[in-house]
């Protein structure tokens, strides 16, 4: 049976693999697995594709928000994220070398980060907890044109890494890495100062920003 009423939602494929950040042929093939399994009827109506919700797919997004707002439950807006230390392609330190950021970060954040940034594979319910650090809760440095070049734009979060306290989390518009992955900036060279190597444990302690209180 499908639930009639508002729940039917036109998607667009594009937005979707947009916010998932997977491909539109993942997209496509989650739709069809999703069809397949009862949980949503599609229907293509003129140029649009619309999505119900069936009975059964109701009743499981229900008991995914339960799961989910119980993982996302923040205490003083600190999310707690378990990651572990990763080496990346150096791109990193291409940015934090670039002196638009470096400004912008010192601005907003009040140090001038170490050249490079530390990347935290998230790991186990973490990747979930990753879902709630959207641009909305985090501060902003807006892209930047150049006569040659754009400079993409960011969101900011104060953490501490294993109780360190001056770092934060830059989540890049656009980049190559994984959402798995989160780049940790810092005045200073953590790996030296934490004594972290590749493989180790970091316990992330991310602070939302709320409205208002910046
Ligand atoms: O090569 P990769 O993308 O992993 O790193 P990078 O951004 O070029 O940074 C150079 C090195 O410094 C890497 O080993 C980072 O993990 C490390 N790093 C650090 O320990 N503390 C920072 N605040 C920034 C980077």
């Amino acid at each position: 049976m499908v639930l009639g009423g508002n729940k039917r939602a036109r998607v667009v494929q594009s937005k979707i693999s947009e916010a998932l950040g997977v491909s539109q042929q993942t997209v496509s093939r989650l739709l069809n697995e999703l069809e397949a399994e009862g949980y949503i009827v599609r229907t293509v109506k003129g140029r649009g594709e619309f999505v119900e919700l069936t009975e059964n797919g109701m009743k499981l997004a229900e008991e995914l928000y339960g799961i989910l707002s119980t993982l996302m439950r923040v205490e003083d807006n600190v999310l707690l994220l378990e990651g572990k230390v990763v080496s990346g392609l150096g791109e990193g330190r291409f940015y934090m070398n670039v002196q638009y950021y470096k400004n912008k970060i010192k601005e907003l954040l009040g140090f001038l980060p170490y050249p490079g940034t530390l990347n935290v594979q998230v790991i186990g319910e973490s990747a979930l907890k990753r879902m709630a650090l959207t641009k909305e809760r985090g501060i902003r440095i807006e892209g930047f044109k150049t006569e040659d070049r754009f400079y993409g734009g960011a969101t900011l979060f104060r953490a501490k890494v294993n109780g360190y306290e001056q770092a934060a989390i830059i989540i890049p518009d656009r980049t190559s890495h994984p959402r798995e992955v989160l780049e940790v900036i810092a005045p200073i060279y953590l790996r030296g100062e934490l004594g972290l190597s590749d493989g180790d444990r970091v316990l992330l302690e991310v602070k939302l920003e709320v409205e208002g209180r910046r």
